[in-house]
C-alpha cells in the first residue's frame, strides 16, 4: 500500500458503483468520484472488477499480469500485495486485467461464491487505511457484479439521461431488493442515482430526470453531469477528467459530485 496514506482508524465504507447497462457512466464516475474525494483530503481504495480494465487504464496505471482481484479471490496472493498506488495521492487500486474474466468460472465453483470479494474486502478493511472503497462492476449481471453487491454497503447507480433508461433501472433496484431481503446483505442500500451525460439542449434530457426523481425522490443526486467532451477525452490520457482538465464543465461537476456523495455518506454514518 502506498506510503502516503495515513491510518484512520475508520472502518472504510464500500460502496458498488453499478448498472447492468453498458456505457452510462460507471468507469467514469469511479475514477472521478476517486480522484475527487482524494482531493478533499479522504483515502480511497478503487478496486477495478471490470475484466475491461478501464478503471485502471483511466488511472493511467498499467495493466500486468498477475495484478488484479483474480489471483485474491482465488486465494493465490495476498490482497495487501496487489493494492498499487496510482498517480493520484489518496487514490490506490486492485487493478484489473483480462483475466478476470476466468475468476467467474472459477468463483461460481466456488461453495460461497457470493462471499468471495466480501472476504477481500474485510481483509482491507483490518487494515483501516481508507476511507472508501470504490467498486467499478461490469456491465452485466454476472458473479462479479453479485459478489460486489453482497460486499457493499451502498449501491451507486450511474444513468444515461436517456428514454429508456428507466427501464433497465428496476433490473438493479429488484437486485438489491433480493440481496437485502434474502438474508445475503441486509445492511444493502441505494446510495444513490446519479444522472450523467445530460444534454441540456435536448428537451428528453430534462424529462428523463423529472420522471427519475418523480420515481426515485431523493435517491436522485442534486447534481447532474453533463455531457462534456472533455469527459471523453480524458480517458485515452490516462486521466481522470478532473486532472486532465479541471476547469471544464465535467470536471466541475464531478467534483461537485464528490461533495453531495460524501455529505450523504456523513448523513449515514457521521464518521466519514
Ligand atoms: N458525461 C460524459 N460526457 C461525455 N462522454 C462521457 C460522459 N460520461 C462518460 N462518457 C464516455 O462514454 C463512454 C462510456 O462511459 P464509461 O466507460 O464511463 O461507461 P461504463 O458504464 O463504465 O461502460 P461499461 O458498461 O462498458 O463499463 C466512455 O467513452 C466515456 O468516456
Ligand atoms: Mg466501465
Amino acid at each position: 500500500m502506498s506510503g502516503s496514506q495515513t491510518t484512520t482508524g475508520k472502518r472504510a465504507r464500500v460502496i458498488a458503483v453499478a448498472n447492468q447497462k453498458g456505457g452510462v457512466g460507471k468507469t467514469t464516475t469511479v475514477v472521478n468520484l476517486a480522484a475527487s474525494l482524494a482531493l478533499d483530503g479522504k483515502t480511497v481504495l478503487l478496486i477495478d472488477i471490470d475484466p475491461q480494465a478501464n478503471a485502471t487504464s483511466g488511472l493511467g496505471v498499467p495493466l500486468q499480469p498477475g495484478v488484479s482481484l483474480y489471483p485474491v479471490l482465488t486465494g493465490t496472493a495476498d490482497v495487501a500485495d496487489i493494492i498499487q498506488p496510482t498517480p493520484y495521492e489518496g487514490v490506490n487500486i486492485i487493478p484489473s486485467e483480462l483475466d478476470l474474466a476466468g475468476a467467474e468460472i472459477e468463483i461460481a465453483r466456488m461453495g460461497d461464491h457470493l462471499q468471495a470479494v466480501r472476504k477481500v474486502i474485510v481483509r482491507v478493511q483490518e487494515s483501516c487505511v481508507f476511507d472508501f472503497i470504490l467498486l467499478d462492476c461490469p456491465p452485466s449481471l454476472g458473479i462479479l457484479m453479485t459478489s460486489s453487491l453482497a460486499a457493499a454497503d451502498g449501491v451507486l447507480v450511474p444513468m444515461q439521461c436517456e428514454y429508456y433508461a428507466m427501464e433497465g433501472l428496476s433490473v438493479i433496484t429488484n437486485l438489491v431488493k433480493r440481496l437485502q431481503s434474502g438474508g445475503i446483505n441486509p445492511g444493502l442500500e441505494l446510495q444513490g442515482i446519479l444522472m450523467t451525460m445530460f444534454d441540456g439542449r435536448t428537451n428528453l434530457a430534462g424529462d428523463v430526470v423529472k420522471e427519475v426523481r418523480a420515481h426515485f425522490g431523493e435517491s436522485v443526486y442534486q447534481t447532474v453531469i453533463p455531457r462534456n467532451v472533455r469527459i471523453s477525452e480524458a480517458p485515452s490520457f490516462g486521466q481522470p477528467v478532473v486532472s486532465f482538465d479541471p476547469a471544464s464543465r465535467g470536471a466541475q461537476a464531478y467534483r461537485t459530485f464528490a461533495q453531495e456523495f460524501a455529505a450523504r455518506e456523513h448523513a449515514r454514518v457521521g464518521s466519514v
